[in-house]
Formats: C-alpha cells, structure tokens, sequence
C-alpha cells in the first residue's frame, strides 16, 4: 500500500456524481489508491463503475458512514491520506418527507468522517475535500448570483443538512486545523443520473410518454453544470485549492425549468422520430414543491480566476449527449426504475 503516493478515500463513488469523480482519478492518477466507501442506498448502484472495477489501484467497501466504528476501520486498514466527500442524501423532494436520513447521513456521517481524519493524520500533509452544494446559500431573486461570501440561508432539508456539514467542515479546520477545502457547486447533469431528479426523469418519461409534471409554473431557474466538468473542479481545488477555503463552481447556465422541459422534448423528438411538438404534449403542470427555492445561480470567477478552472462543455451539447447516453443504456435505465423507484413515483406524483 505504501506504494502509492496517496491513499484517498471517495465516500458516495457508486452515485452520481461520485463515479464520475471515481473514474476520473483511477483513469489520471494511477498512483493513487482509491477507496470507494458507499452504502449503496437506491442512488447508489456499482453498474455505474463496472467499467473500472477491476483497476488494479482501486478498491471497494460497503459501508456506511453513519457507523463511526466501520469508517475508523476503513481509516485504519488503508490507512487513509486523504477524503473527497460525496456520500450524502442528495434529493430535496425526499427530504421534505423524511428529513432524518439527511440528519444521519449528511451531517452525522459527515462529522464521523472528520473526527476519524482527526484521529488519523498527525500533520498538514493531507486533504479533505468536502462535496457541497450551492443550496446551502438559500434561493435567489431575479438579480445577483451566489459567490463564497454569500450568507448561508438553507430552506430546505436537505440544503439545511448540507450547510450543517459545511459548518463542521470549517469548525474542524478553524478548532482542530484539519486540512480542508470545500466546494459548493451547482445542479449537476449528465450520464448516470438516477431518474428522480428533474433532467432524468423527464428523460425517462418523455421516452415512455408519460405525464411531464412541472412544478408550479415552471419558472424556477437553475444552473446547469455537465457532471464531468464537476469533477474535473473537485480534482483542481483537491490538487491545487488553499486549505481552509471553499470554491463556488458552476457555468453560468441558467435556465428556466420549463424552457429545459421544452427543449429535452425538442431534442427527443428528434430522436424517437417523434412530430415536431409531439413530445410537449405531455407537459402537466402539477403542485408545487413546498418551500420552492426560486433561483440558483453561481459565480465561479474565484476558482476560475485563481485556480484557471474552465467549465469544457456547452449545455446544448452536454443535453444530447445526456439523451443519447440514456437510450443507449435502457438496461441500466431498467435496472433503477424498477422496484422501489415505482412506489418512490407513485407516491410523490400520483394525484399531485
Ligand atoms: P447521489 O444521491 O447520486 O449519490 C449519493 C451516493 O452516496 C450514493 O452512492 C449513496 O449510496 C451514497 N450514500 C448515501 N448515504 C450513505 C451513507 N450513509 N454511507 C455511505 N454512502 C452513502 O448524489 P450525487 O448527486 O452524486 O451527489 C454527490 C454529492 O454532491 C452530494 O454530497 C451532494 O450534496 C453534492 N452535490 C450534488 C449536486 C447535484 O446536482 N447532484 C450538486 C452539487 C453538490
Ligand atoms: P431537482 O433535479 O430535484 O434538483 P434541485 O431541487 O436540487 O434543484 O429539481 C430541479 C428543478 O426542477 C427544481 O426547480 C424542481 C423542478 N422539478 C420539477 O419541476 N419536476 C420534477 O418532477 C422534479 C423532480 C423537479
């Protein structure tokens, strides 16, 4: 093990965004070892990683963070050099039903993380990378964006959980001079994105002409991030960020839900072969998410400006490519839409 000049913990790898962050670092630097630490809760699936799994300086536990004793062993049996922290409960509408999950994995999980990299590094010489969101700074009028100076204002559950972790991220750098760093970045889109968050389920359901169900008018706005170029972020300020500092990170792309609806529906048609117009037929305007956060949007320019970090993709692109990826991997799509995902639907969009 001493072989390898770092030994990083990813929490979270078989989600999201963590395969992505995952792939990229086994793929760049292979002499790093990388443990992936997930609980496999229904975001997080190894088929995501199969294309990786058997790289010779990678290594899987199952495991939850909320178990103090099985993250000090993790610490302990790899010895553990440095933490890029994704794991979390990630999804607002879930949050609004059952906030402890987010309580115990996001915060709970979190601090478990930091006191066993307390236990376990006895100098500077190593990094933990906290993964957090842009929510935790609350929800935007019509002007002005969101930089690192922005006050914390979480409205929801789950932003509330996320800006608890980022507090103790920075409580244990200032109290315990933990070596951390932080990001805080925008709504993520691309491959391997599980079918409850809006770009993915209006996928699936335009596929499957099914009802498109936007909530309220449609006139939220978000700020579209290509997952790759997410990690391609967190492996800049890891490699290169100041200790102790958060980067906001995003791309300037904001869109209204419902002109993204509107054009996934444009782009679909195309590819199912559908009438121009078919596809928006299925738009349903359907009750509101309680709380609704208006708009998100980021100003990235420190890390642009001090680390030279550049988002690679534009949206138009990242969203075809994110549409061929879905129909091309209808097993996968099959594999997370069965099962509790069906009752997860029911629940949440029958008679809303
Ligand atoms: P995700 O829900 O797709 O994946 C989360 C992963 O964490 C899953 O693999 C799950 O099994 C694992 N996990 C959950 N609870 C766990 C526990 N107790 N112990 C171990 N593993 C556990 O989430 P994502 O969208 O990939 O988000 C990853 C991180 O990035 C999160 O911290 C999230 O807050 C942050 N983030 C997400 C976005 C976004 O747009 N998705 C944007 C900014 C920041
Ligand atoms: P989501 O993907 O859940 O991300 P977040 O809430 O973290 O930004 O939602 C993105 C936006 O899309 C948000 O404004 C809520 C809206 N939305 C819908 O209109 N319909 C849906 O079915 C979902 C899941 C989201």
């Amino acid at each position: 093990m001493e072989a390898y000049n770092k030994r990083i913990l990813i929490t979270g790898g078989a989600g999201f965004i963590g395969s992505h962050v995952v792939r990229r670092f086994l793929k760049r630097y292979p002499d790093y070892l990388i443990i992936n630490v997930d609980k496999l809760t229904y975001a997080g699936n190894l088929e995501n990683l199969k294309d990786i799994e058997k790289a010779p300086n990678y290594c899987f536990e199952k495991g939850d963070i909320v178990d103090a004793p099985v993250v000090d062993e993790i610490f302990t049996k790899y010895q553990i050099t440095d933490v890029i922290h994704l794991a979390a409960e990630s999804h607002v509408d879930r949050s609004i039903e059952g906030p402890l999950d987010f309580v115990m994995t996001n915060v709970v999980g979190t601090v478990n993380l930091l006191e066993a990299a307390k236990k376990s590094w006895i100098d500077s010489a190593h990094v933990f990378h906290h993964v957090s969101t842009d929510e935790v700074y609350g929800s935007l009028g019509d002007e002005g964006l969101f930089n690192e100076s922005t006050p914390y204002d979480p409205r929801s559950p789950y932003s509330a959980s996320k800006a608890s972790s980022d507090h103790f991220v920075m409580a244990y750098f200032h109290t315990y001079d933990l070596p951390i760093k932080m990001s805080n970045c925008s709504n993520n889109y691309g491959s391997h994105h599980f079918p409850e968050k809006l770009i993915p389920l209006m996928i699936h359901n335009i596929q499957h002409n099914k009802p498109l169900p936007v909530y309220g008018k449609g006139d939220n706005i978000r700020d579209w991030l290509w997952v790759e170029d997410h990690a391609s972020a967190i492996d800049t300020i890891f490699h290169q960020g100041r200790v102790g500092e958060s980067y906001n990170v995003g791309g300037l792309n904001e869109w209204t839900n419902i002109k993204l609806v509107r054009f996934l529906c444009q782009i679909m048609d195309e590819k199912l072969g559908r009438e121009k117009g078919e596809s928006e037929k299925l738009i349903t305007f359907v009750t509101d998410r309680a709380g609704h956060d208006k708009r998100y949007a980021i100003d990235a320019s420190k890390l642009e400006n001090e680390l030279n970090w550049r988002p690679s993709l534009k949206f138009e692109e990242g969203l075809v490519q994110t549409v061929d990826w879905y129909l091309q991997n209808q097993d996968w799509v099959t594999k997370v839409t069965s099962g509790s995902y069906k009752e997860y639907y029911k629940k949440m969009y029958d008679n809303r």
